[in-house]
């Protein structure tokens, strides 16, 4: 059985009082569920909140990290700096890395190795733009985003691997995948994995929707067999809309 997780990635959102005051009330208010449930704040909170969720079963996770050891990069992190606060699971790919910051597949297959390499689990983010639809190349945009990134990896590693696709039109712009086209992506990449490794990685792999999901649209979503959960970005910034999602698994 694969996991079915709930992920709120906080973005570049909450101070570190909004970040003691959401986990409180979200540790206060979580559900019985078998989904594993994880936040990204951003890192300047990461330790806190770490301290915060202590007793409860929300695993803090990160949102990006550097592919090097250490050295004379300012303003990066470290998979050793995240492990010794006690983070041991980060998001790669985003699509705002993607864009914003330039990271290629190139660059985020190297942080899949440094992740993995030090033992952090890797949320792996990845999903093509609106012309890649419109033009019908979203397969193969999709095959490729995989393949660069991910299809270097060992087989034995894909047990520390989370995907998370994430139609980028569909993130923060309030239009879902519909569900049935989530299905048949998600349907997609099982068998593109298949293809490249096998049918038993391919069905162990939690594979979570992401972009636009909320109380509303969360249970029509998770309800596909290929879809085992969501990456939820504006959502997740309100205690009672992500345990709504969370409860919708
Ligand atoms: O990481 C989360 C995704 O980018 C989705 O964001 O739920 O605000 O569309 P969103």
């Amino acid at each position: 059985m694969r996991s079915k997780i709930v992920a709120g990635n906080w973005k570049m959102n909450k101070t570190l009082t909004e970040t003691n005051a959401l986990l409180a009330e979200l540790a206060g208010k979580l559900p019985d569920t078998d989904a594993e449930v994880m936040v990204a704040p951003t890192f300047v909170n990461l330790a806190a909140a770490v301290q915060d969720v202590n007793s409860s079963t929300i695993q803090v996770i990160a949102q990006n990290m550097h592919f090097a050891e250490n050295g004379a990069y300012t303003g990066e992190i470290s998979a050793d700096m995240l492990l010794d606060i006690g983070v041991d699971t980060v998001i790669i790919g985003h699509s705002e890395r993607r864009a914003y910051f330039g990271e290629t597949d190139e660059i985020l297959a190297k942080k899949v190795i440094t992740a993995l390499e030090k033992n952090l689990r890797v949320v792996f983010c990845f999903g093509e733009e609106l012309e890649d639809r419109k033009s019908d190349n979203h397969f193969n945009l999709v095959a490729s985003q995989l393949k660069n990134g991910l299809f270097n990896l060992k087989p034995e590693a894909w047990s520390k691997i989370v995907l998370a696709y994430e139609p980028v039109w569909a993130i923060g712009t309030g239009e879902t995948a519909s569900p049935e086209q989530a299905q048949e992506m998600h349907a997609f990449i099982r068998k593109t994995i298949a293809n490249e490794y096998t049918t038993e990685i391919a069905e162990a792999v939690s594979i979570l929707y992401g972009g636009s999901v909320k109380p509303a649209n969360a249970k029509e979503i998770f309800s596909k067999v290929d879809v085992d959960g969501g990456l939820i970005g504006g959502a997740a910034l309100k205690a009672d809309d992500f345990i709504a999602i969370i409860e919708a698994i």
